[in-house]
């Protein structure tokens, strides 16, 4: 007999479980992991198999096993299926609750004893933390009920049916439901059981629902606590002296929680039959004078947006890779996560609580590919699936409603608008009117309490600062949230630094939240990280779903380098004439007590002075001169450095130092062609094409020559649903990937050696005039460039500069300029100025889909394949094995193999990077307009 699967396309949330609670852990009750190895049975159907195999008397012979947490896509090498990305598409036909006959349909069977100790009385639930999509659940062969909402828990009473050895559970897990209509998240979908399963015992007398509040008052300094318990018990706070019980407020002198200073207070919560641990933290929050405040002050969102990932085991997250998220947060001045967008496994939650970030907990929901059809038949607006919607709701609040770090309940993503999402919202202010809601679709702010909007540029967002944005009335009066902005995706994002001006100016602007935290990348032995398309899908959004600021293996790309600088929260500014620096506290509530100032003189990037600062605790806001020690040389700068208790480095400035520029001509003799060669000091020519050849024993492989061309990065292409300007695909289509480079002249002019040159694509008329002048020393060898364009340029330059190709030999790489990182026109407010070493593998940035990378920026000089090359002016480096032209062809890490000639572009210019990728392109101000241009480098071998 087949079963019934109606339950699999019912949009009911499901039956049979508990209604939802406050989650906690390390409660005085007992409890038991059922995480572990599974036996596993894949199906091609939801119906392919009866239910017998959740019998206890069912003989599993035969079947695999997987292990949970986890996604059985990405368990088995392949014979349990694969991952499938989409960002927006539903990857099925579009009939809801209708799901396709294909349904992926994994039986999991878990046999387990309970413990010794376990008590005779009370009850038990099971507890599922995360299951995608839909569930069915036995218990030694007794229904418990079936559920959808993928990253929510369910719970259900089991103590009824527990035996001291050999229970069975059983779990039929379907990939796709009703449930999948209202989970259209960009991102992986991964089937499985992918959160801990647990037993928990309920004694008699034992602690079900509570909610902890716990509010602080600014201007007396008392914090409130009140927990309400639905058993009633005793609650106790030792270090406050607090013991009252459950439902009764109490009022005592309090340090407030903020995601500055996480103060908690550990407590307890006592039932007759159990003992839950609370931490507490005071804090109010509230929609006040048109901005969101807590204890009474105005915050500012440094924030990021953080799905669940991690590249072997997808959404199913251990602990140590959680902290790890917070600990790289923290040390990267962000003060704010949203958790697009579900809510995240609880125990970030708890991490949050801890280390101290604002949260804004979003609910398992988004209907994106409603889009498609112009958001017709849309579940948020269809009574049917309301009580889902509710569930989820319901499901996110009570779940976290303990957590200090949540500031504000998000409804849910991209899901349009509709009577669903209104209901949700007041469901939610009914249960929790100390939080504010957030719901990025409600462009009118009908729902919310906070005007969200995502990759808005920084025009408009400087328009709603002002208040001249217009819009409803309601939205005019509440403060503004970017819940999303500057797309991490591939070398970027660019235009932070320009964002968080605009952030620091307008009181109404409040930050926003970078997308996103991590690319998730899966590990795979082909492609390094394998990306959508990668696995065969029909279906597909390519590296789209690679777009954070971590690498995925949890490494920080340059881009978080940067946010790190752009978001520091003490502003260093050293004045190099006026031998002082301004520091200007920047935090919301802390004052500067907790760091320590160093500074640096150096000269070319070697110290030769240092000591440490003294710097008043400045207030929030507060800004301070403070004198800097006079040096002993005044050719050098100052870096001075704010650093946390661990000696951490939070902040960091430099004052700017000019470049000297030496454009002179070099003197020295050059020999009249012969053989075909012209030698100038070190340096000799090819007579006929004026081709550098060799300096001193430097032979080269490729003389430097005219280059404008870079690997388009995913923001110069643009997303494909953009209608303005889409360079990357502009430059090809202008031919600059296959410029031609013709040679009018090789003038030998007393001591200088001239070389005219046109570089233009085929079939245009646009090009560029080079100009090579080479006049050389004994030593020494300097060429200037200068170019001249032609023709009717509408489109910027890639870059701007010269490449040379040298043999591979020592690849070592020393230089004085911006670092260590890399850097462009629109992302270098982390680079700073010093004396670096790297080697030319280091120098390269593994961006999950290769593109143009790796550029040090402001380099006065640099030594590198036995030669030293300054600039005048300075230029950016960038230094690889392979060409421009592999590097663009490449779609994966593993594409990239080093060749025998070390390419080093010696840039002038680049275009920005901008976050085209999915927002505003590059600003006007980091546009590499093609204008005449003149730049000079000095070669000499090391010695
Ligand atoms: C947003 C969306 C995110 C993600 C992002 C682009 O529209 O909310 O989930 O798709 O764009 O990466």
């Amino acid at each position: 007999m087949p079963t019934s699967i109606d339950y699999v396309t019912d949009p009911s949330p499901g039956h049979g479980a508990l209604p939802p609670r406050a989650w906690y852990a390390d409660s005085s009750a007992n409890s038991v992991s059922l995480n572990g190895t599974w036996d596993f049975r894949l199906s091609a159907t939801a119906d392919a198999h009866d239910d017998s195999f959740a019998s206890p008397a069912y003989d599993a012979d035969g079947w695999s096993s997987v292990s949970v947490p986890g996604h059985w896509v990405m368990q088995g090498d392949g014979a349990f299926g694969a991952p499938a990305y989409t960002n927006v598409l539903y990857p099925f036909p579009v009939d809801p609750p209708r799901v396709p006959d294909e349904n992926p349909t994994g039986d999991h069977l878990r046999v387990f004893d309970l413990p010794g100790d376990w008590p005779g009385d009370g009850s038990a639930v099971v507890r599922f933390d995360g299951v995608e999509s839909c569930a069915r659940v036995w218990l030694n062969g007794t229904e418990l009920g079936e559920f959808k909402g993928s990253r929510l828990p369910h719970e259900f009473e089991v103590g009824h049916l527990l035996a001291p050895t050999g229970n069975v559970l059983a779990v039929r897990v379907h990939q796709w439901s009703a449930g999948s209509y209202l989970e259209d998240q960009d991102q992986w979908w991964l089937p499985g059981i992918f959160r801990d399963v647990t037993l928990l015992h309920r004694p008699t007398g034992g602690v079900r629902d509570f909610f902890t509040h716990a509010s602080y008052e600014h201007t007396t300094g008392l914090g409130t606590l009140r927990v309400d318990s639905d058993v009633a018990g005793r609650i106790t706070v030792p270090e406050l002296g607090v013991d009252v019980p459950t439902g009764e407020p109490v009022t005592v002198a309090v340090e407030p929680w903020t995601a500055e200073t996480p103060r908690l207070y550990d407590g307890e919560l006592a039932t007759a039959g159990e003992r839950v641990p609370l931490r507490i933290g005071f804090r109010t929050v509230e929609l006040s004078d048109g901005l969101i405040k807590v204890n009474g002050t105005p915050i500012l969102f440094k924030g990021v947006n953080r799905h669940e990932w991690h590249p072997e085991h997808g959404r199913a997250l251990d602990l140590e890779t959680m902290r790890r998220d917070v600990e790289l947060m923290k040390a990267h001045n962000i003060n704010a996560v949203r958790t697009s967008h579900y809510p995240p496994h609880p125990a970030f939650l708890a991490l949050c609580d801890e280390y101290g970030l604002w949260v804004i907990d979003e609910c398992d929901l988004e209907t994106h590919g409603f889009v498609e059809q112009g958001w017709r038949d849309n579940p948020v607006d269809d009574e049917r699936w309301t009580p889902a919607l509710l569930d989820r709701a319901a499901r996110t609040v009570e779940r976290d409603k303990n957590h200090p770090s949540i500031v504000l309940w998000s409804l849910g993503n991209e899901a349009g608008t509709g009577r669903g999402l209104t209901a949700m919202a007041e469901w939610i202010r009914a249960r929790d009117p100390e939080r504010l809601v957030h719901y990025e679709g409600d462009i009118n702010c009908r729902d919310t309490d906070v005007y969200s909007r995502m990759y808005a540029d920084h025009a408009e967002v400087e328009r709603i600062g002002q208040g001249v944005d217009g819009g409803p009335e309601k939205r005019r009066r509440l403060p503004f949230i970017q819940c999303e902005y500057a797309h991490a995706m591939g070398n970027g994002p660019g235009g932070l630094a320009d964002y968080q001006r605009l952030f620091e100016k307008y009181e109404r602007l409040q930050g926003g939240f970078v997308w996103e935290w991590i690319d998730h990348g899966v590990a795979d032995e082909r492609h390094g990280y394998a990306y959508g398309g990668d696995f065969g899908e029909e279906l597909h959004d390519g590296n789209f779903v690679c777009d954070g600021l971590l690498f995925p293996d949890r490494t920080p790309s340059p881009g978080l380098i940067e946010f790190k600088k752009v978001i520091e929260p003490v502003r260093i500014a050293v004045d190099g004439a006026a031998g002082t620096v301004q520091v200007t506290n920047r935090y919301d509530f802390r004052d500067l007590s907790h760091l320590a100032f160093d500074w640096t003189y150096e000269v070319e990037g070697e110290a030769v002075e240092r000591g440490t600062l003294t710097v008043p605790p400045l207030s929030p806001g507060e800004t301070a001169d403070v004198k800097l020690s006079a040096p002993a040389t005044s050719d050098g700068y100052w870096t001075v450095r704010a650093l946390d208790g661990d000696g951490r480095e939070v902040a960091w400035g430099q004052n700017s130092v000019a470049v000297v520029r030496n454009t002179a001509t070099l003197f020295g003799g050059h020999t009249s062609p012969a053989d075909g060669v012209i030698t100038l000091g070190p340096a000799t020519f090819d007579a006929r094409t004026g081709d550098l050849r060799a300096i001193g024993d430097v032979t080269l492989a490729s003389a430097p020559r005219l280059d404008v061309w870079r690997a388009p990065t995913d923001n110069d292409d643009g997303a494909s649903w953009q209608s303005g300007e889409r360079l990357g695909l502009l430059w090809r289509k202008f031919g600059l990937h296959r410029m031609q480079h013709r040679v009018d002249g090789v003038e030998l002019d007393g001591a200088a050696l001239t070389v005219r040159t046109r570089v233009g694509p085929a079939s245009r008329d646009i090009g560029l005039r080079a100009n090579y002048r080479w006049t050389a020393d004994e030593r020494r060898l300097r060429l200037t460039v200068s170019v001249a364009p032609e023709g009717d340029w509408r489109i910027p330059l890639p870059r701007l500069g010269v490449r040379l190709g040298l043999p591979v030999g020592d690849l070592g790489v020393r230089w004085f300029g911006g670092g260590p990182g890399e850097a462009y026109p629109d992302t270098r407010d982390a680079a700073r100025l010093g004396r670096w070493e790297s080697d030319v593998a280091a120098l390269h940035t593994p961006y999950v889909r290769p593109q143009e990378n790796g550029a040090r920026a402001d380099v006065r000089w640099a030594e590198l394949g036995g030669l030293r090359i300054e600039g005048e002016p300075a230029y950016a480096l960038t230094a690889r094995r392979w060409t421009t032209q592999q590097l663009d062809a490449a779609t994966h890490r593993t594409d990239l193999t080093p060749g025998d000639t070390l390419w080093v572009h010696l840039d002038h210019s680049q275009q920005g990077i901008g976050t085209q990728s999915c927002g505003p392109g590059v600003l006007p101000q980091y546009r590499l307009t093609p204008g005449p241009a003149e730049f000079s480098f000095t070669f000499e071998q090391l010695a």
